[in-house]
């Protein structure tokens, strides 16, 4: 880790909530916040406890926090709950079992809205076609599927009978899928045919295919047909979702769960080469998914609420599915691209549904100013109450924009910080409260103790940089990597004694909100998704002609980041074009489209220290063309010129 952060930004721009909006708010006015926040402060369980009150529990727990074995927490420990109950059955007795759950669209157009009662009647039969392919408590399921509403079916159906879902987002490819089936030692893997980006077909199924001929534990595969593409269905092994829904009973009754059940296991990437299995348990995931959508988006019973995120991706986990659920309210799910099959598509999902809560990332608001306002011009946006972001850093010019042109200067903006590990969000404004500013995510949601400390764990005085911490054990935290206690204990609890380490950056101005630099490891983030650098850097070093990989993230005006790698190659390959080319597609084959790398360049012999590390921040700032700084731990100087000669050539 660097010895020091710099921060540079600064921003004097400030938006408290309208009157409008704070007097109809969940949480009115910065005094009942900061009640709601020392309360919480004083005593964060009994602050969690009140909170977990308004779901329901089949047992009540006997503590709120088992925090006897640091750092792995239990919480609600003694209570059993189940999360598909909590996100249906709860509200079938209700005005809201006949209000939409999901209001989905397909990418080529078609919409088809499930009720509560509807979609509890699908859930509880998929729950059965699990059971009847031998799927029991505490099994892995991996989902790999395009954005259908089968796809949360398939995730409230595994909550509802114990079992454990693995989600692998539908870019990734064969071998990424096939990586994550095996460690997280899957039963069964649900797919589709195929689905539907940019009016091409994804093949979901034949990557499927192809991703299991090595995996020792799969049994079975259930496909959904939602293209219609041709597949190759293997007797014995492969199900057809429509036959075996068509033949299962509807009643399904939800399993009584531990709250320490394991939900999900999620991977994401870190600082090795390995993707990590993030793992999350049923009572305080579900507590802290269910408070943060209520408050966070300040969600009212009529609202229509749409996060554009991906389901494959944690903020689908907590915001397309089990927050707005859990909370009866109305979620739209949107099968494609934003520009398919123009660049108002997305506006026209807003008019058509009136949604009121819009939630999307910084990167795609960076592609909305590019394509233009002509776009959002031609929608009725008027609908929108509340605008929110997340996945990286927004640059407070696309901040101003977003409020102007899509929030039409009357919407509160939340920016939303968290991560995979977090579960949920951890770092935003709370909108009818707290004053807003363009570029940071403001203060920490009540309860969650954060904070930004230098290399010995001190707190950082404001306006300078330092580490971000969280201090004390929050619901919704991930209890472990799977398979894997001590890596979680390293990674995450060894930097700061007793603090959890997000690996991000970050500032505190004078009103102590945060300002997040970004990652301070060697993990970039690529359109709002994190990827490690030292997972290209291996799929690189599989290649037969590569000796050594070093990526690192470019700035990227569009993609926050992208991904450029220096790579040397083994004796007699030559560097050309066709082999520029080739790396990038075995990229592409290794991990997905979304880890190709934008530029490669071809070196002899990379940067190194001493003792051996690559000098990334050197091949940063050759990258971006900037002056170097300090070479003197470098070991080969001749290196450097070498690089920055190549440089000037192409
Ligand atoms: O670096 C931070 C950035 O995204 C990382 C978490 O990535 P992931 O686990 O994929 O989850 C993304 C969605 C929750 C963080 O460590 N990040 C996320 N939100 C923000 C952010 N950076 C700045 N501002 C945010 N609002």
């Amino acid at each position: 880790m660097a010895d020091h952060i710099e921060s540079v930004l600064t921003e004097k721009r400030s938006f408290p909530p309208s009157d409008e909006f704070a007097s109809r708010a969940h949480i009115r006015s910065r005094a009942e916040y900061d009640a709601l926040v020392s309360r919480a402060r004083e005593n964060p369980e009994a602050h969690w406890e009140a909170i977990a009150r308004e779901l329901h529990w089949f047992k009540p727990w006997s503590q709120a926090l088992d925090w006897s074995n640091p750092p792995f927490a239990k919480w609600f420990t003694g209570a059993t709950t189940n999360l598909s109950y909590n996100c249906l059955d709860r509200h079938l007795t209700t005005h809201r079992k006949n209000k939409a759950a999901l209001i989905w669209e397909g990418e080529p157009g078609d919409i088809r809205i499930l009720t509560y009662q509807m979609l509890y009647q699908e859930v509880c039969k998929f729950g059965n076609v699990l059971k009847k392919l031998g799927v029991e408590r505490g099994d892995r399921v991996a989902l790999y599927m395009p954005l259908v509403p089968e796809l949360a079916i398939a995730m409230l159906a595994c909550a509802r009978i114990g079992a454990v879902h693995t989600i692998v987002f539908g870019g990734f490819s064969a071998e990424a899928l096939r990586d994550r089936i095996n460690d997280a030692k899957a039963k069964l893997v649900v797919t589709a045919d195929g689905g539907w980006r940019r009016g091409q077909v994804v093949p979901l199924k034949a990557n499927v295919d192809a991703a299991i001929e090595n995996t020792p534990t799969i049994t079975g595969v259930v496909v959904y047909r939602r293209c219609g593409n041709s597949i190759v269905m293997k007797a014995g092994r492969d199900h057809d979702w429509g036959e075996m829904m068509a033949a299962v009973d509807a009643r399904c009754p939800a399993e009584e769960l531990d709250s320490e059940h394991p939900l999900f296991i999620l991977y994401t990437s870190g600082t090795t080469g390995k993707p990590k299995g993030v793992l999350h348990t049923t009572g305080g995931y579900m507590t802290g998914a269910y408070i943060t959508t209520k408050w966070v988006f300040d969600l009212r019973e009529e609202d229509t609420y749409w996060c554009t995120a991906d389901i494959g991706w944690v903020t689908g986990h907590s915001y397309v599915v089990y927050g707005p659920l859990a909370n009866g309210a109305a979620s739209v799910m949107y099968e494609g691209a934003p520009n398919h099959p123009d660049p108002g598509r997305f506006w026209q999902i807003i008019e058509r549904h009136g949604v009121n809560i819009f939630y999307t990332a910084p990167t795609a608001i960076r592609a909305f100013i590019k394509w233009g306002e002509q776009w959002p011009a031609k929608s009725d946006l008027k609908s929108l109450r509340l605008l929110g972001t997340v996945g990286e850093p927004i640059n407070p010019e696309a901040w101003m924009w977003y409020r102007e042109v899509i929030g039409g200067g009357r919407c509160p903006i939340v920016d939303t910080w968290w991560q995979t590990e977090t579960g949920a969000i951890m770092i935003t404004p709370i909108p009818g409260a707290v004053p807003t500013k363009p570029g940071t995510a403001t203060l920490p949601f009540p309860g969650i103790d954060a904070e930004v400390v230098d290399k010995q764990g001190k707190p950082v005085p404001p306006n300078s940089g330092g580490y971000l911490v969280v201090r004390k054990p929050w619901p919704s935290m991930m209890r472990t990597i799977f398979g894997d206690d001590e890596r979680y204990k390293r990674q995450y609890w060894s930097e700061f004694p007793g603090c959890y380490f997000t690996g991000d950056g970050a500032r505190r101005d004078s009103d102590g909100y945060f300002w997040i630099m970004g990652r301070v490891d060697d993990v970039i983030n690529v359109a709002g998704h994190r990827l490690g650098t030292m997972e290209i850097e291996s799929a690189l070093v599989s290649h037969p002609a590569v000796a050594e990989a070093a990526v690192i993230g470019k700035p990227d005006d569009l993609k926050g980041e992208s991904v450029f790698a220096f790579v040397t190659l083994k004796q007699g390959q030559e560097g050309t074009p066709a082999l520029r080319d080739e790396l990038k597609a075995w990229v592409v084959k290794e991990i997905g489209a979304i880890a190709r790398p934008d530029d490669i360049r071809f070196a002899d012999l990379l940067p190194k220290t001493r003792s051996g590390k690559i000098m990334r921040r050197l091949l940063r700032e050759i990258a971006s063309g900037k002056a170097t700084g300090d070479t003197t731990t470098l070991e080969d100087r001749s290196v450097l010129e070498k690089l920055r000669a190549q440089e000037e050539e192409e």
